[in-house]
Protein backbone atom coordinates (compact mmCIF):
# COMPACT_ATOMS: atom_id res chain seq x y z
CA UNK A 1 0.00 0.00 0.00
CA UNK A 2 1.30 3.22 -1.15
CA UNK A 3 0.74 6.54 1.39
CA UNK A 4 0.16 9.76 -0.02
CA UNK A 5 0.60 13.21 1.94
CA UNK A 6 0.73 15.22 -1.09
CA UNK A 7 -1.94 15.28 -3.79
CA UNK A 8 -0.07 16.16 -6.97
CA UNK A 9 1.91 12.83 -6.09
CA UNK A 10 -1.42 10.78 -5.56
CA UNK A 11 -2.65 12.53 -8.92
CA UNK A 12 0.36 11.78 -10.66
CA UNK A 13 -0.02 7.88 -9.52
CA UNK A 14 -2.85 7.71 -10.50
CA UNK A 15 -2.58 9.54 -13.51
CA UNK A 16 -0.10 6.66 -14.62
CA UNK A 17 -2.44 4.01 -14.43
CA UNK A 18 -3.27 2.88 -17.59
CA UNK A 19 -7.23 1.85 -18.00
CA UNK A 20 -7.46 0.52 -14.44
CA UNK A 21 -11.02 0.96 -12.58
CA UNK A 22 -10.40 3.32 -10.02
CA UNK A 23 -12.51 2.94 -6.51
CA UNK A 24 -12.63 6.02 -3.77
CA UNK A 25 -13.68 5.36 -0.38
CA UNK A 26 -13.23 9.03 1.36
CA UNK A 27 -13.40 9.14 5.55
CA UNK A 28 -12.59 10.97 8.42
CA UNK A 29 -10.72 7.82 9.80
CA UNK A 30 -10.85 6.28 13.12
CA UNK A 31 -12.01 3.23 10.86
CA UNK A 32 -14.53 1.12 12.28
CA UNK A 33 -16.46 -1.95 10.53
CA UNK A 34 -18.86 0.50 8.90
CA UNK A 35 -15.96 1.58 6.85
CA UNK A 36 -14.40 -1.78 6.29
CA UNK A 37 -17.34 -2.45 4.28
CA UNK A 38 -16.62 0.34 1.58
CA UNK A 39 -13.70 -0.65 1.41
CA UNK A 40 -14.03 -4.13 0.60
CA UNK A 41 -16.94 -3.57 -1.48
CA UNK A 42 -14.48 -1.11 -3.29
CA UNK A 43 -11.76 -3.71 -3.61
CA UNK A 44 -13.56 -5.82 -4.98
CA UNK A 45 -15.51 -4.19 -7.81
CA UNK A 46 -12.37 -1.97 -8.61
CA UNK A 47 -8.68 -2.46 -9.87
CA UNK A 48 -7.55 -0.08 -7.64
CA UNK A 49 -9.05 1.36 -4.55
CA UNK A 50 -7.93 4.65 -2.71
CA UNK A 51 -9.45 5.71 0.99
CA UNK A 52 -9.13 9.02 2.15
CA UNK A 53 -8.71 9.94 6.03
CA UNK A 54 -9.11 13.55 6.23
CA UNK A 55 -10.60 15.44 9.30
CA UNK A 56 -12.29 17.76 6.57
CA UNK A 57 -12.64 21.03 9.10
CA UNK A 58 -15.02 22.81 7.00
CA UNK A 59 -17.36 20.55 7.60
CA UNK A 60 -17.52 21.05 11.44
CA UNK A 61 -19.52 24.08 12.77
CA UNK A 62 -18.11 26.45 15.82
CA UNK A 63 -18.04 24.48 19.16
CA UNK A 64 -18.75 20.91 17.83
CA UNK A 65 -15.90 18.28 18.17
CA UNK A 66 -13.15 19.04 15.26
CA UNK A 67 -10.54 19.60 17.54
CA UNK A 68 -11.09 16.24 20.27
CA UNK A 69 -12.43 13.93 16.44
CA UNK A 70 -10.95 10.41 17.37
CA UNK A 71 -7.56 9.69 15.64
CA UNK A 72 -6.36 6.71 15.24
CA UNK A 73 -3.78 6.77 12.11
CA UNK A 74 -1.24 3.94 13.17
CA UNK A 75 -4.28 1.26 13.34
CA UNK A 76 -6.20 3.09 10.13
CA UNK A 77 -2.92 2.44 7.98
CA UNK A 78 -2.87 -1.42 9.24
CA UNK A 79 -6.73 -1.76 8.92
CA UNK A 80 -6.62 -0.34 5.07
CA UNK A 81 -3.30 -2.62 4.76
CA UNK A 82 -5.35 -5.63 5.29
CA UNK A 83 -8.49 -4.64 3.57
CA UNK A 84 -6.02 -4.60 0.40
CA UNK A 85 -6.29 -0.72 -0.28
CA UNK A 86 -3.37 0.32 -2.82
CA UNK A 87 -3.33 4.28 -2.00
CA UNK A 88 -4.42 5.72 0.98
CA UNK A 89 -4.81 9.38 0.95
CA UNK A 90 -3.08 11.36 4.21
CA UNK A 91 -3.70 15.03 3.22
CA UNK A 92 -2.84 18.41 5.34
CA UNK A 93 -4.95 21.06 5.59
CA UNK A 94 -3.06 23.23 3.41
CA UNK A 95 -2.85 20.34 0.29
CA UNK A 96 -6.43 20.68 0.09
CA UNK A 97 -7.53 24.59 0.62
CA UNK A 98 -6.23 27.95 -0.52
CA UNK A 99 -6.73 30.85 -0.16
CA UNK A 100 -10.05 32.72 -1.20
CA UNK A 101 -11.11 29.68 -3.13
CA UNK A 102 -14.50 29.33 -4.55
CA UNK A 103 -16.76 27.01 -2.45
CA UNK A 104 -19.87 25.11 -3.18
CA UNK A 105 -23.25 25.66 -1.66
CA UNK A 106 -25.36 23.18 -0.77
CA UNK A 107 -29.49 22.97 -2.26
CA UNK A 108 -30.97 25.75 -0.56
CA UNK A 109 -34.00 23.32 0.58
CA UNK A 110 -32.67 19.97 0.77
CA UNK A 111 -29.28 20.90 2.18
CA UNK A 112 -30.82 22.86 4.93
CA UNK A 113 -33.41 20.52 6.60
CA UNK A 114 -32.83 17.69 9.37
CA UNK A 115 -29.28 17.47 9.26
CA UNK A 116 -28.72 20.62 7.44
CA UNK A 117 -31.00 22.78 9.80
CA UNK A 118 -29.43 21.21 12.64
CA UNK A 119 -25.73 22.04 11.44
CA UNK A 120 -26.67 25.25 9.23
CA UNK A 121 -23.42 25.35 6.48
CA UNK A 122 -22.27 21.56 7.70
CA UNK A 123 -23.29 20.44 4.30
CA UNK A 124 -21.70 23.29 2.24
CA UNK A 125 -18.41 21.61 3.73
CA UNK A 126 -19.14 18.33 3.29
CA UNK A 127 -19.57 18.75 -0.30
CA UNK A 128 -16.94 20.97 -1.23
CA UNK A 129 -14.46 18.41 0.18
CA UNK A 130 -16.27 15.58 -1.61
CA UNK A 131 -16.20 17.33 -4.94
CA UNK A 132 -12.00 18.11 -4.36
CA UNK A 133 -11.57 14.62 -3.65
CA UNK A 134 -13.45 13.42 -6.59
CA UNK A 135 -11.86 15.52 -8.73
CA UNK A 136 -8.49 14.44 -7.11
CA UNK A 137 -9.19 10.82 -7.65
CA UNK A 138 -11.82 11.11 -10.51
CA UNK A 139 -12.71 7.62 -9.30
CA UNK A 140 -15.06 5.10 -11.69
CA UNK A 141 -16.62 4.39 -8.56
CA UNK A 142 -16.53 6.28 -4.96
CA UNK A 143 -18.17 4.42 -2.00
CA UNK A 144 -20.73 6.41 0.85
CA UNK A 145 -23.08 5.01 3.75
CA UNK A 146 -26.51 4.94 3.82
CA UNK A 147 -25.72 6.07 7.66
CA UNK A 148 -25.04 9.26 6.51
CA UNK A 149 -28.49 9.28 4.51
CA UNK A 150 -28.85 13.11 3.81
CA UNK A 151 -25.29 13.22 3.30
CA UNK A 152 -25.52 10.70 0.40
CA UNK A 153 -28.63 12.12 -1.21
CA UNK A 154 -26.67 15.54 -1.50
CA UNK A 155 -23.35 13.75 -3.06
CA UNK A 156 -25.64 12.13 -4.98
CA UNK A 157 -27.46 15.27 -6.11
CA UNK A 158 -24.01 17.10 -6.77
CA UNK A 159 -22.75 14.25 -8.51
CA UNK A 160 -25.78 14.35 -11.45
CA UNK A 161 -26.01 18.49 -11.04
CA UNK A 162 -22.38 19.09 -12.00
CA UNK A 163 -21.65 16.62 -14.18
CA UNK A 164 -19.15 14.10 -12.36
CA UNK A 165 -18.47 10.92 -13.77
CA UNK A 166 -18.05 9.36 -10.80
CA UNK A 167 -20.72 6.10 -9.83
CA UNK A 168 -21.79 7.22 -6.47
CA UNK A 169 -22.37 3.30 -4.77
CA UNK A 170 -24.28 3.13 -1.56
CA UNK A 171 -23.69 1.08 0.90
CA UNK A 172 -25.89 -0.33 3.73
CA UNK A 173 -25.46 0.51 7.59
CA UNK A 174 -23.29 -1.92 9.88
CA UNK A 175 -24.69 -2.07 13.31
CA UNK A 176 -23.37 -3.36 16.14
CA UNK A 177 -25.24 -6.77 17.17
CA UNK A 178 -27.09 -4.77 19.35
CA UNK A 179 -28.52 -2.55 16.60
CA UNK A 180 -26.20 0.33 17.16
CA UNK A 181 -25.45 1.91 13.99
CA UNK A 182 -21.26 2.04 13.97
CA UNK A 183 -19.94 5.75 14.15
CA UNK A 184 -16.58 6.62 15.09
CA UNK A 185 -18.38 9.00 17.51
CA UNK A 186 -19.43 5.96 19.50
CA UNK A 187 -15.87 6.13 20.69
CA UNK A 188 -16.79 9.06 22.87
CA UNK A 189 -19.69 7.15 24.80
CA UNK A 190 -19.02 6.48 28.39
CA UNK A 191 -20.57 2.50 29.14
CA UNK A 192 -23.66 3.85 30.68
CA UNK A 193 -24.73 6.52 27.56
CA UNK A 194 -24.07 3.54 25.18
CA UNK A 195 -26.60 1.66 26.82
CA UNK A 196 -28.85 4.89 25.98
CA UNK A 197 -27.85 5.07 22.12
CA UNK A 198 -29.36 1.56 21.58
CA UNK A 199 -32.53 3.34 21.86
CA UNK A 200 -32.10 4.72 18.95
CA UNK A 201 -31.94 1.94 16.77
CA UNK A 202 -34.34 0.20 18.80
CA UNK A 203 -36.93 3.10 18.28
CA UNK A 204 -36.59 2.49 14.66
CA UNK A 205 -37.27 -1.40 14.80
CA UNK A 206 -40.54 -0.40 16.52
CA UNK A 207 -41.31 2.04 13.71
CA UNK A 208 -40.89 -0.81 11.45
CA UNK A 209 -43.05 -3.49 13.63
CA UNK A 210 -45.51 -0.39 13.66
CA UNK A 211 -45.32 -0.40 9.71
CA UNK A 212 -45.40 -4.02 9.05
CA UNK A 213 -48.57 -4.33 11.14
CA UNK A 214 -50.29 -1.81 8.59
CA UNK A 215 -49.68 1.50 10.68
CA UNK A 216 -48.92 4.38 8.13
CA UNK A 217 -49.30 7.48 9.95
CA UNK A 218 -46.02 8.96 10.59
CA UNK A 219 -47.25 11.38 13.68
CA UNK A 220 -48.29 8.14 15.31
CA UNK A 221 -45.22 6.16 14.17
CA UNK A 222 -43.03 9.50 15.49
CA UNK A 223 -45.08 9.14 18.77
CA UNK A 224 -44.60 5.53 19.27
CA UNK A 225 -40.53 6.36 18.24
CA UNK A 226 -40.47 8.98 20.54
CA UNK A 227 -41.50 6.83 23.60
CA UNK A 228 -38.30 4.89 23.33
CA UNK A 229 -36.22 7.97 23.58
CA UNK A 230 -37.11 9.61 26.25
CA UNK A 231 -32.79 9.25 27.54
CA UNK A 232 -31.68 11.13 24.15
CA UNK A 233 -32.15 15.00 23.67
CA UNK A 234 -33.65 14.31 19.96
CA UNK A 235 -32.67 17.30 17.72
CA UNK A 236 -34.96 15.21 14.86
CA UNK A 237 -37.65 12.26 14.29
CA UNK A 238 -38.58 12.70 10.47
CA UNK A 239 -39.69 10.49 8.08
CA UNK A 240 -39.18 11.92 4.18
CA UNK A 241 -39.39 10.23 1.09
CA UNK A 242 -36.00 8.91 -1.27
CA UNK A 243 -35.67 12.96 -2.00
CA UNK A 244 -35.90 14.11 1.32
CA UNK A 245 -39.76 15.43 0.77
CA UNK A 246 -41.31 15.16 4.50
CA UNK A 247 -44.70 12.60 4.44
CA UNK A 248 -47.37 12.65 6.62
CA UNK A 249 -47.48 9.03 5.08
CA UNK A 250 -45.58 6.23 5.05
CA UNK A 251 -44.73 5.03 1.20
CA UNK A 252 -43.48 1.42 1.12
CA UNK A 253 -40.04 1.98 -0.45
CA UNK A 254 -40.20 5.17 -0.76
CA UNK A 255 -39.78 6.38 3.26
CA UNK A 256 -36.61 6.69 5.14
CA UNK A 257 -37.27 7.45 8.59
CA UNK A 258 -34.03 9.92 10.27
CA UNK A 259 -33.15 10.23 13.77
CA UNK A 260 -30.59 12.88 14.88
CA UNK A 261 -30.14 13.54 18.76
CA UNK A 262 -27.64 13.48 22.00
CA UNK A 263 -26.62 10.79 24.16
CA UNK A 264 -24.67 13.11 26.72
CA UNK A 265 -22.42 15.65 24.68
CA UNK A 266 -22.25 12.79 21.72
CA UNK A 267 -24.92 13.99 18.58
CA UNK A 268 -25.64 10.33 17.19
CA UNK A 269 -27.73 9.60 13.85
CA UNK A 270 -29.62 6.96 12.51
CA UNK A 271 -32.36 6.04 9.82
CA UNK A 272 -33.54 2.92 8.41
CA UNK A 273 -35.19 2.68 4.91
CA UNK A 274 -39.05 1.35 4.50
P1 LIG B 1 -16.98 9.38 8.02
O1 LIG B 1 -17.94 9.73 9.09
O2 LIG B 1 -15.61 8.93 8.39
O3 LIG B 1 -17.66 8.30 7.12
C1 LIG B 1 -17.05 7.86 5.93
C2 LIG B 1 -18.03 6.98 5.18
O4 LIG B 1 -18.35 5.83 5.96
C3 LIG B 1 -19.37 7.72 4.92
O5 LIG B 1 -19.80 7.44 3.60
C4 LIG B 1 -20.29 7.11 5.95
O6 LIG B 1 -21.66 7.13 5.59
C5 LIG B 1 -19.75 5.70 6.03
N1 LIG B 1 -20.15 5.07 7.30
C6 LIG B 1 -19.94 5.53 8.55
N2 LIG B 1 -20.50 4.70 9.46
C7 LIG B 1 -21.08 3.70 8.76
C8 LIG B 1 -21.82 2.52 9.11
N3 LIG B 1 -22.09 2.21 10.38
N4 LIG B 1 -22.25 1.72 8.13
C9 LIG B 1 -21.99 2.02 6.81
N5 LIG B 1 -21.31 3.11 6.42
C10 LIG B 1 -20.85 3.93 7.37
O7 LIG B 1 -18.90 10.83 6.25
C11 LIG B 1 -17.78 11.31 6.39
O8 LIG B 1 -16.76 10.66 7.04
C12 LIG B 1 -17.39 12.66 5.81
O9 LIG B 1 -18.51 13.49 5.80
C13 LIG B 1 -16.76 12.57 4.39
C14 LIG B 1 -17.74 11.98 3.40
C15 LIG B 1 -15.47 11.74 4.44
C16 LIG B 1 -16.39 14.00 3.92
O10 LIG B 1 -15.53 14.61 4.79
Amino acid sequence: MEIFTKTKNLMSYLNNLKNKKIGFVPTMGALHNGHISLIKKSVSENDITIVSIFVNPTQFLEGEDLDKYPKKIASDKKVCQIAGVDGLFLPTEEEIYFDDESEIIAPKKTGYILEGYHRPNHFNGVLRVVLKLLNITKADNAYFGKKDAQQLYLVKKMVQNFFIKTNIVECDIIRDSDGLALSSRNAYLTMQEREKAVNLSKSLKKATKLIISGERDCNIIKQNMMELLKDIKIDYIEIVDRNFNKLEKIEIKNSIILIAGFVGTTRLIDNLEI
